[in-house]
């Protein structure tokens, strides 16, 4: 065809290209005009505005693809940061965001290697992503990826609150932040129907420069749609393609991945050297996991600042799964010692422990979760688990209690009253 000729004559800077072409289907050509002109960017433009489309799309390395109906301007935009970016060449990779010396996300299972697939194939389109999974699959850590290894990697990656998303300038402050870059819409079930409208509003105003759009859920919206509690208009602008985490009891292989990950960071930041005698880490992997990947995280960081044996045994991990107390009992104490004289003691304790060398930094953060964790918990057990009576016991604000709890992995269900 025509465009083949032109392309390998070397003749223009840019390929826009239907995929339903007169002599054959535009994406097939993609793999040939790559070999033969490298670097030059393709548009893909498809009436067929499927994920698969996308995918292809993606897969046969287009620079950008465009769903139809499309409107001019945009496509004037596109193309002239295409051409931009030929330009620039060869710096046209910009490098991943410096993510440390490991992977941003651990998992080899065939659940999650299919949803690497996934996350690679919408990575550099417009398209909204849905997140879903249980609370602590990693669904905020997808979408961080998928800003971090996308083409926006160097704009703004705004998780927008609904506080954000309140008074009147809420919205549009939100997007002039965001500045093309990314919003995720974090647990977006738990948006009141105003939160939603504003939502719906802020959408409707995308023009230019619109920022990729994620959202991220714990349950399934289109039940709550069929039961008018989620709006469905939302509901379709936001879940252009969903992702589905799997839950950790769906890929145990993955388990003793992830805690020799958690325990190598805990060395990075904590300066502990820890490892897993064999029968922990057998505990570890037939453990159900309600929390998933973050009450695993917050195991093996418990592990780390109460063990002090540089094996970790099994006792010390059921103590812990069995949602008892952390701390050890306070020896020598005893009644009527001051709560602070025996932080105090915990607290040189803890410092001696790193022999006449400084712990590593993050001692004030790492200290009063050691705190909160005991507070929360037993502020819970008794309130009998209502989160309303608890915050007010504790005088902290009901949201905040509730990030709180899931922050530092509190299970609130049946909770059994400390004796
Ligand atoms: N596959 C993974 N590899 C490494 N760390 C993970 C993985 N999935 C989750 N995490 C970690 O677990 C914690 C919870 O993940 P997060 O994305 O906040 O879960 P969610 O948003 O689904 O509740 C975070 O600290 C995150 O970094
Ligand atoms: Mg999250």
């Amino acid at each position: 065809m025509t465009l083949m000729r032109w392309v390998e004559e070397g003749k223009g800077d840019l390929v826009i290209s239907d995929v339903i072409m007169p002599d054959g289907n535009g994406l097939d050509a993609l793999p040939r005009i790559g070999r033969m002109r490298p670097g030059l960017p393709v548009i893909v433009i498809s009436a067929q505005n499927t994920i698969m489309t996308a995918i292809q799309a993606a897969e046969a390395e287009a620079y950008d693809y465009l769903p139809k109906p499309f409107d001019l301007p945009d496509l004037m935009k596109r193309s002239a940061r295409a051409l931009e970016l030929k330009r620039r060449a060869p710096k046209t990779v910009i490098p991943p965001k410096d993510t440390g010396d490991d992977l941003p996300m651990v998992g080899r299972t065939g659940g999650m290697q299919a949803l690497y697939r996934l996350v690679a194939r919408v990575m550099n389109t417009d398209l909204s992503v849905m997140i879903t999974g249980e609370s602590g699959t990693g669904k905020s850590l997808i979408a961080r990826a998928i800003h971090d290894f996308s083409d926006r990697r160097t704009l703004p990656f705004i998780v927008a609150q609904s506080i954000d998303l309140q008074g009147i300038d809420g919205p549009s402050a939100l997007m002039a932040r965001a500045r093309g870059g990314s919003i995720v819409f974090d647990e977006i079930a738990d948006y009141d129907e105003d939160t939603q409208a504003r939502v719906v509003r802020m959408l409707d105003l995308l023009g230019d420069n619109a920022p990729r759009i994620m959202s991220t859920s714990q349950v399934d919206l289109a039940g709550r749609m069929a039961s008018d509690a989620f709006r469905s208009d939302l509901f379709y602008r936001l879940g252009g393609v969903t992702l589905q985490v799997p839950s950790l009891r769906e890929r145990v292989d993955d388990i003793p991945l992830l805690a020799e990950h958690f325990l190598a960071k805990g060395e990075r930041e904590l300066g502990s050297v820890r490892r897993l005698s064999k029968d922990a880490s057998d505990v570890i992997r037939a453990h159900n996991w309600p929390g998933n990947v973050r009450q695993l995280e917050n195991m093996i960081r418990r592990l780390l600042v109460t063990s002090s044996e540089p094996e970790i045994t099994k006792a010390e991990v059921e103590q812990i799964l069995g949602n008892q107390p952390v701390s050890e009992p306070l020896k020598g104490g005893g009644e009527g010692e001051k709560l602070s004289a025996s932080v105090a003691r915990h607290l040189k304790r803890y410092f001696d422990l790193h022999g006449g060398q400084l712990p590593p930094p993050g001692v004030y953060q790492r200290i009063l979760r050691e705190i909160e964790l005991p507070l929360i918990e037993i502020a819970l057990d008794a309130t009998s688990g209502n989160q309303a009576k608890c915050a007010d016991l504790l005088g902290i604000n009901r949201n905040t209690l509730r990030k709180k709890i899931t922050d530092l992995d509190i299970r609130v269900t049946r909770r059994r009253k400390l004796m």
